[in-house]
């Protein structure tokens, strides 16, 4: 039985240290701003600083600068890393869909994915344990999988080659498909469907890394617990990658200067039930990643309203511990 969790040098990771691990993600210009609230974090994700207009500017050029500061404070801290993200639709730099002088065919795309994910992978084949190898791919309508560039250039099969250039990249690494709302309505029969259907065919897909974007009044916490349920009846792992408990509902477009108490409760015993569910499922959970550290930064801040406050982080604008901390770390105590 731990019970010092009120001692002010308790870190979170330790606590959980045995269930899985405990991950931020923070863009390297800002690991000197999260110095005091790091070694609270065992693993790390790049915010940016992996995805493709970063990392791979010019088809010819690969810019590993920013990566790398990131991948070696981790190794410095002794925290692990998460490759974020290899293939998506978003962050492309120009050269790869908008040359249009250059005329890629279906193959060039092809060995354009192997090259990205195979350059990538390899220079961090011993620093990063397991990668997103591709994001957010599954529609939110009704067809199976988004309509993307990739798609569109590769065909329904580019997942899967991804899967299989990444397997071959680094035969060690976890590799995931990593997706938001995956946990409820039909997305979610649809993302079991498909992980079934890829592990039939032998694809080599070690599971979901589930973003966990949530707000404090959706989605219901039952319905997560269920999905959990589900899963743990396949032969998958899960890494919640991009946890954040918004203050707002999704539609609402009110301005905020603060959150009201109640909401800061709200938001405390959302975290403290999804970490029992976490705790109830850590044979499949390898890690649980925070999408950012502390109140003072978060992508919230401009989605889904332009530079509106949000506060969805564990520790607030001041980096002090919010009750939501305090919540989780008692569990474990
Ligand atoms: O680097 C430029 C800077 O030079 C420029 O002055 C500034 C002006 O807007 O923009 C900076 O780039 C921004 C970049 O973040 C780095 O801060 C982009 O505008 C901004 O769009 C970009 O946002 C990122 C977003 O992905 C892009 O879709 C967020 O930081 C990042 O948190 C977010 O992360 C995604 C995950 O990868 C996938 N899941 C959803 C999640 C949240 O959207």
């Amino acid at each position: 039985m731990k019970n010092a969790f009120n001692r002010k040098e308790e870190k979170l990771w330790k606590l959980y240290d045995g269930l899985f691990k405990i991950g931020a993600a923070v863009d390297e210009d800002k690991l000197p701003q999260y110095d005091d609230l790091l070694d609270n974090f065992n693993s790390l994700s790049p915010e940016n600083q992996m995805k493709p207009c970063i990392i791979h500017p010019e088809k010819d050029v690969f810019d590993f600068a920013a990566a790398d500061s990131l991948v070696n404070y981790a190794k410095e801290h002794s925290k692990a890393v998460r490759g974020h993200t290899l293939i998506w639709h978003n962050q492309n730099p120009d050269w790869i869909f908008n040359d249009k002088e250059a005329a890629y065919t279906s193959s060039d795309y092809v060995k354009i994915m192997e090259n990205h994910i195979g350059t990538i992978m390899d220079r961090y084949r011993d620093s990063v344990f397991s990668w997103d190898v591709v994001n957010e791919i599954l529609s939110d309508g009704n067809e199976l999988l988004r309509d993307t560039n990739w798609k569109n250039a590769i065909g329904d099969t580019y997942v899967e080659k991804a899967l299989c250039f990444a397997r071959e990249a680094n035969p060690k690494a976890e590799l995931f498909i990593n997706d938001y709302n995956i946990e409820y309505g039909e997305k979610s029969d649809k993302a079991i469907e498909y992980i079934t259907s890829l592990k039939n065919k032998g694809v080599p897909i070690d599971g979901f890394g589930i973003q966990g974007h949530y707000r404090i009044y959706f989605p219901p916490l039952e319905e997560i617990r269920n999905f959990f349920r589900k899963l743990s009846k396949l032969d998958v792992k899960v890494q919640i990658t991009e946890l954040d408990v918004s203050m707002y509902r999704y539609e609402d477009n009110t301005r905020l200067a603060e959150p009201s108490i109640i909401m800061i409760d709200k938001q405390r015993y959302y975290y403290e039930e999804l970490f029992k569910i976490y705790k109830e499922y850590r044979d499949i959970i390898g890690s649980v990643t925070f999408w950012g550290v502390a109140d003072d930064y978060t992508w919230l801040d401009d989605f889904p309203v332009e530079n509106r406050k949000d506060w969805p982080l564990l520790f607030d604008v001041n980096h002090k511990r919010k009750p939501a901390f305090d919540s989780i770390c008692k569990l474990v105590c």
